[in-house]
């Protein structure tokens, strides 16, 4: 996709763009509505009605009752969920068009459709419960929703996990290996026990014995972000702050879950610093973002992040500017928003009520 900014807006100076973003609010008032994810720039988090994560902002936006406009800075999965939750008549912005993620780039319609047919000869689908992470195509939503699945983000997964178990004996979940392998080994679930789908190898590079013994099959799916963050930093970290705190994102490898002292939801990960007494030495292994405004949040505790020098940077939640933020708000009626239409939508739609259900 191309896209590219009008000359004004790629030109205007910060004070030039936060004045015009600020006129541009207040002319719309009630009729908009503004969600920053944890991710963004400091700058765009401040013009934020809400600051949240993947799960907080989907339910804000499934309560929208008066808005016309939802503005959604933050990437395209996030943006689909919230179109598909709010009532058809608000209209949902993405400000900048090609924040993605290449997590849920690595599940591929076709791809998870033969997964599926495939794991289908060991028993049947009737005895898989697909979940989703929130960090997947709108058409993968749907296929969720029509096998009696439900979409998970990192705050619901233990829920969602149990959910499943309890419908099916079996769960395929996809595309992130790490929230589900830590997921799964938290509830009790045995090494042996999960297996992970290849998509690159044929029938996944699973053998039959592997697929039969296995309770959960996880998509080898990853986030390039918190993959960055390994057994040794935390080592390190511990010998240079004795008392040091490590909170950790379940999107990271296993190994460093299980040597953090927590690890949590986004959510969670705010609520860790919030929480923690003055004078708290906090190391986080998640986006850079969040974790250079927690530490200007609380100037009394001294919050760090965990590898000290690979700068765990979203950079598809970075591309968000304010550039793209005044644009979007002064265009509302000349920029195409985020729909996702019929079938696609209701089906979705089945899977993600399931997901604000079960928390
Ligand atoms: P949250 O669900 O915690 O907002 O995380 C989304 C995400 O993309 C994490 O990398
Ligand atoms: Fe995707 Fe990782 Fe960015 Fe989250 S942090 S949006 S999983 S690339």
């Amino acid at each position: 996709m191309y896209f590219s900014l009008p000359t004004e807006y790629r030109e205007a100076g910060i004070d030039e763009l936060k004045e015009r973003i600020a006129d541009a609010r207040t002319r719309l008032g009630t009729r908009l509505c503004i969600l920053t994810h944890h991710y963004q720039r400091m700058e765009i988090v401040e013009f934020g009605d809400h600051v949240g994560d993947s799960y907080g902002l989907s339910k804000i936006a499934a309560e929208q009752k008066n808005v016309e406009y939802i503005v959604f800075c933050g990437v395209h999965f996030m943006a689909e969920a919230a179109d598909i939750l709010s009532d058809p008549s608000k209209k949902v912005y993405l400000p900048n068009p090609l924040a993605g993620c290449p997590m849920a780039d690595m599940a591929e319609m076709s791809d998870v459709l033969s997964a599926w047919d495939y794991l289908g000869q060991f028993g049947g689908v009737e005895h898989i419960t697909p979940i989703s992470y929130m960090n997947t195509t709108a058409g993968l939503k749907a296929f969720t929703g029509r096998n009696g699945g439900l979409i998970c983000t990192s705050s619901n997964a233990a829920a969602a996990l149990k959910w499943a178990f309890d419908q099916r004996e079996k769960i395929f979940f996809f595309p992130d290996q790490h929230l589900g392998r830590n997921t799964a080994l938290k509830y009790g679930i045995k090494p042996e026990e999960i297996a992970l789908w290849d998509y690159s190898r044929d029938d996944g590079g699973l053998s039959s014995e592997q697929l039969e013994q296995a309770r959960i099959i996880l998509w080898k799916g990853h986030c390039h972000v918190h993959t960055n963050f390994t057994a040794g930093q935390v080592a390190e970290v511990r010998s240079e702050h004795p008392d040091v705190k490590i909170v950790v994102h379940p999107e990271c490898p296993n190994e460093v879950v299980e040597l953090a002292d927590a690890s949590g939801s986004t959510r969670f990960i705010v609520d860790y610093c919030q929480n923690a007494p003055s004078g708290s030495t906090i190391a986080i292994g998640t986006e850079i973002n969040l974790i250079n405004r927690m530490a200007k949040t609380y100037p009394d505790k001294t919050i760090f992040e965990l590898s000290g020098n690979i700068c765990p940077v979203c950079a598809n939640m970075y591309r968000t500017t304010l550039n793209d933020l005044a644009f979007t708000l002064e265009n509302l009626e000349q920029i195409k928003p985020i729909k996702v239409v019929d079938p696609t939508r209701s089906e979705a739609l089945l899977a993600l009520e399931k997901m604000l259900e079960i928390h």
